[in-house]
């Protein structure tokens, strides 16, 4: 290998930029030319090609979004657009590919890879936690501290106003986020895309709450929830609870930006700096991941097919018990 191409793509998730710096910074150590390539696949099907060096990752390491810019490209969907982004790499002398990204990021780099025989590796970087072969995916940590936060603003008006609020969050159809925030923010009822919830429970648990002295409560909704999102379950809700006056926020895009937390840095760290170890030491087609806060390989395939159910049994089964 003597030129790596890097880039991020996909959603973009907080962390991304320190994992630009270290798998720079890890290529050349290694004696290695590496190019960043702007706009995930994109960039490659329009040719833009930047050479890295150490100091063009100077002062990043604490940025949200990414320096290379991100998108969702259809054109790499097809076989043409991969035979033009194939092309164009051979062109600038791109020997080998570091991908950042979630599962559609993986799932083109894995058809590339397959077609064209060039050396890969995927680093799971989402704010969805959704991909197997990793505990934790670059940017989940930043985004559930981000939704915690809000909750606990939340939560302050609600208490003032005795009222009820629906908070919708991301995650796509992983309820990673909505569990976790849902618990530290101490929800009163947390409806996921993993698990059915019906809306006579919901009223249920909420009517008990309120008969028990409850003023205010605080219902998390993932995105990806079988009811129909947080404007639907609020009015459903509204038609038989009349307890205290209901309010929906959705949180979208604010999940997605902002300071990476020291977690997420230092994974992005372990995981730039791994990805170009494995990709010297002859690895393709794997993504690198933490699990047990050991770095794994895992097959790039299995990564993007056991979209794993990652909920913790306990979790699931504390949420309703410590928010009676
Ligand atoms: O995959 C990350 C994510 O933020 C999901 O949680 C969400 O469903 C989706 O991306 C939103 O995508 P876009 O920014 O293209 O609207």
């Amino acid at each position: 290998i003597k030129k790596i191409g890097v880039f991020t793509s996909g959603g973009d998730a907080p962390g991304m930029n320190a994992c630009i710096r270290a798998v720079v910074r890890t290529g050349i150590f290694l004696g290695k030319e590496v190019v960043g390539i702007y706009q995930g696949y994109q960039g490659m099907i329009d040719k833009k090609f930047i050479n890295m060096d150490a100091r063009s990752v100077r002062n990043i390491i604490q940025l949200g979004g990414t320096v290379l810019k991100t998108a969702r490209c259809a054109e790499f969907r097809t076989p043409e657009g991969r035979a033009t982004a194939y092309k164009n790499l051979k062109e600038e002398g791109i020997d080998a590919l570091v991908a950042i990204g979630g599962d559609g990021t993986f799932t083109g780099a894995e058809l590339l890879s397959r077609e064209y025989d060039i050396p890969i590796i995927g680093i799971p970087g989402t704010i969805d936690n959704d991909l197997y072969g990793s505990d934790f995916t670059l940017g989940y940590d930043t985004a559930t501290n981000t939704v915690l936060e809000a909750i606990d603003k939340i939560r302050d008006t609600a208490a003032s106003h005795d009222r009820l609020f629906f908070i919708e969050v991301m995650g796509r159809d992983s309820g990673c986020i909505a569990l976790h925030a849902g618990v530290a923010g101490g929800a009163e009822a947390i409806l996921l895309p993993e698990k059915e919830t019906a809306i006579d429970d919901l009223i249920l648990k909420l009517e008990e709450g309120a008969l028990s002295n409850k003023s205010s409560s605080i219902v998390i909704i993932a995105e990806g929830e079988k009811n129909g999102g947080a404007y639907n379950v609020a009015k459903r809700v509204k038609e038989r609870f009349n307890f205290y006056d209901i309010k929906v926020t959705i949180l979208g895009h604010l999940q997605r930006g902002g300071t990476p937390s020291s977690f997420d840095r230092v994974l992005a760290c372990r995981l730039g700096y791994a990805s170009v170890k494995a990709l010297v030491a002859g690895e393709s087609r794997k993504m690198v991941g933490l699990r047990g806060n050991l770095i794994q390989l895992t097959d790039i395939v299995e990564s993007i097919n056991n979209h794993s159910y990652k909920l913790e049994e306990d979790l699931l089964e504390m949420s309703a018990i410590l928010s009676i």
